[in-house]
């Protein structure tokens, strides 16, 4: 007993094992009976970091320094993600799951909590079954939100999914914190459109709807990823929707009555037409006349119709903006869709195929919700801030009202159904330089900071998936109450029953991160 106690331990001091090295070679020697070729990789592997950027979307965690995993595995199949869940359990290793990537916190594929962890990436995983019988579809957690919208007008040019407004956006965790999409004014969010769902629980076992129950299931359409298990696929209903959507875009600057403009569409925004949507983006810019600073304003419109029926609906309900016919274009909704999410107009719509981002850059956003119309002095102070800053974000102001207000908000864990507009602050940079990104950060906690009297309060509401790490996070002192204060930020009172449903399904707080639902005793 003795001399082989002896005999280990020099083994260890002699060889350079590291505890990485032990988590690759142990979580591959658990895996090895369903280890197929290309589906494990280890920072040895050339390929890995091609693997591990291919869909990190936000460039500040793809940095030297963002904290790597051991092993990134990428299953093929339930069973593969089964083993890796059960291996991983029994070896005591820390798991990320990455569907699309585009966690604003990288909290899909890297971690902060943990230094060591595994990244389980379903990017192989993205089957889509359309049923046009029953008008709903079986997504893979992978698939892309563009491959989805995709193969279902393949199917039928009047069928779509109400959800996200980018096409390179992973169907797993988008649907799974919500998903909103130009479309939710008319029919909801994703998550208020899911039928069904297969999961994978910490024991490693496949449940459907029926076998998870409705509690669970509850849980996971908006409680946000990553908390309650792995998504291997979501059944969500078709909505009709014409052949023919229109787009325009109008900009507005403060010289040509953006204050006024965008103080009635407080107003008419949230009670417009439900086939139509119109969101402002605003950002400080240069009159096209002079080098003086500006701000504008550009709404931009989907609509479920056509240009006669949009120029009628806003002749009268929104005169103010001017709108043109020659500012409407025509086209097929697939066709808007990816004109919203960035393509040029030449894009073919095979584009979507390839799963592809339309832009990457390095970024940190938040989110504010609106419930009350924000006056003109209030604007005046905001567009004051946003000149002032040496680097103001840009925001992106989304309608809310229509089928978002007749959802009632215990309906799922999403809890913003009575506001007029969501408030998105987005800082975009393109240099790795620590100094850039500082002054990008502070240009929009003071942006965020000066808002705050005009913002939903008590608590101040956020969206779960535009996650922010400056909420609060999980770590292994925090107290229920400060876990609460962001919790109850995402969730409302919807985050008791989140904490109770976790406590109760995953009890060892196997699946967790930065942000996951906590369990009662935490
Ligand atoms: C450019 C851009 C545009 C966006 N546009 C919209 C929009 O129009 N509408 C909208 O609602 N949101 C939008 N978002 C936010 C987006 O919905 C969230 O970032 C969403 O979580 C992304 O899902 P994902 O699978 O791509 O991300 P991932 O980073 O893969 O996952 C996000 C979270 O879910 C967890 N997760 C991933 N896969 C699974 C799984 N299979 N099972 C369980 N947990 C999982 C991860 O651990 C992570 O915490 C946008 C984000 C970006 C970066
Ligand atoms: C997944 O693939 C493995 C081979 O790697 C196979 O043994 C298993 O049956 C497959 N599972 C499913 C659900 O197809
Ligand atoms: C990876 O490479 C390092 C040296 O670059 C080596 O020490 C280590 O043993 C290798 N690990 C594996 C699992 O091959
Ligand atoms: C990292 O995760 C593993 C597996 O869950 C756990 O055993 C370990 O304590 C964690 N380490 C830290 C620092 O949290
Ligand atoms: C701004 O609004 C005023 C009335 O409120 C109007 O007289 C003026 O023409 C508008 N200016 C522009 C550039 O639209
Ligand atoms: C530009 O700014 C200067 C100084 O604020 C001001 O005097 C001038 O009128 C501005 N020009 C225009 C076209 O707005
Ligand atoms: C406790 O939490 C604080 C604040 O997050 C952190 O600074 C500190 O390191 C934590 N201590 C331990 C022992 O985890």
């Amino acid at each position: 007993m003795a001399s082989s106690t002896f005999v280990l331990m020099l083994l260890l001091s002699l060889t350079p094992f590291s505890f990485s090295d032990q988590i690759q070679e142990t979580f591959h020697v658990c895996l090895s009976n369903i280890l197929n070729p290309n589906t494990f990789f280890t920072p040895n592997d050339t390929d890995f970091i091609n693997i591990l950027d291919s869909t990190a979307i936000n460039l500040r965690f793809r940095t030297r320094s963002t904290p790597k995993p051991e092993v990134i595995f990428t299953p093929l199949n339930e069973t593969h993600i089964q083993a890796a869940v059960i291996c991983a359990k029994k070896l005591g290793i820390h798991l990320r799951f990455r569907s699309g990537g585009h966690d604003y916190e990288g909290a899909s594929y890297t971690s902060i909590m943990n230094d060591s962890f595994v990244v389980i990436d379903l990017s192989k995983m993205r089957g889509v079954d359309v049923n046009t019988m029953d008008s709903s579809v079986w997504v893979e957690a992978g698939a892309t939100l563009g491959e989805l919208y995709y193969r279902v007008q393949e199917k039928s040019k009047t069928l779509a999914v109400a959800a996200g407004m980018y096409t390179s956006l992973g169907a797993g965790g988008h649907v799974t914190g919500g998903g909103y999409g130009s479309m939710m004014r008319k029919y909801g969010l994703a998550a208020d459109n899911a039928l069904d769902a297969r999961i994978i629980n910490s024991n490693g076992e496949i449940l459907d709807r029926a076998s998870m129950g409705e509690d669970l299931f509850w849980a996971i359409r908006g409680g946000g990823g990553g908390s309650y298990g792995v998504i291997v696929s979501w059944k969500l209903r078709l909505v009709p929707v014409p052949s023919i959507a229109t787009i325009f875009n109008v900009e507005k600057t403060l010289q040509q009555n953006a204050t006024k403009i965008l103080h009635k569409w407080q107003q008419v925004g949230p009670t417009l037409d439900e086939n139509l949507f119109v969101r402002v983006f605003i950002r400080p810019s240069k009159t096209s006349s002079t080098t003086n600073k500006t701000v504008s304003t550009t709404y931009q419109a989907h609509f479920l119709g056509e240009a006669n029926k949009v120029m009628e609906i806003m002749n009268t309900g929104f005169p103010e903006l001017g709108l043109k016919k020659q500012d409407c274009l025509e086209m097929s909704w697939l066709k808007s869709v990816m004109i919203l999410s960035g393509y040029p107009s030449t894009a073919p719509p095979s584009d979507l195929l390839t799963g592809k981002p339309t832009f990457l850059n390095y970024f940190k956003a938040k989110a504010d919700f609106v419930k009350e119309v924000i006056p003109e002095t209030g604007l005046e102070g905001m567009w004051k801030t946003m000149l002032e800053a040496e680097n103001s974000p840009f925001l992106i102001w989304n309608p809310y009202g229509g089928m978002m207000s007749r959802i009632p908000e215990p309906s799922i864990p999403f809890p913003h159904r009575n506001v007029l507009f969501k408030i998105q602050y987005v800082a975009t940079w393109m240099d790795d330089e620590k100094e850039i990104m500082n002054k990008h950060v502070d240009g929009i906690n003071k942006l965020y900071k000066y808002m705050t009297r005009y913002v939903s309060m008590s608590p101040r509401q956020a969206y779960v998936n535009y996650r922010d790490f400056d909420l609060g996070m999980n770590n292994k002192n925090g107290s229920y109450e400060e876990v609460s204060s962001w919790g109850r930020m995402y969730f409302k009172d919807n985050f008791k029953r989140l904490v109770e449903i976790k406590t109760r399904f995953d009890p060892d707080n196997f699946f967790r991160h930065e942000q996951s639902i906590p369990i009662l005793s935490a």
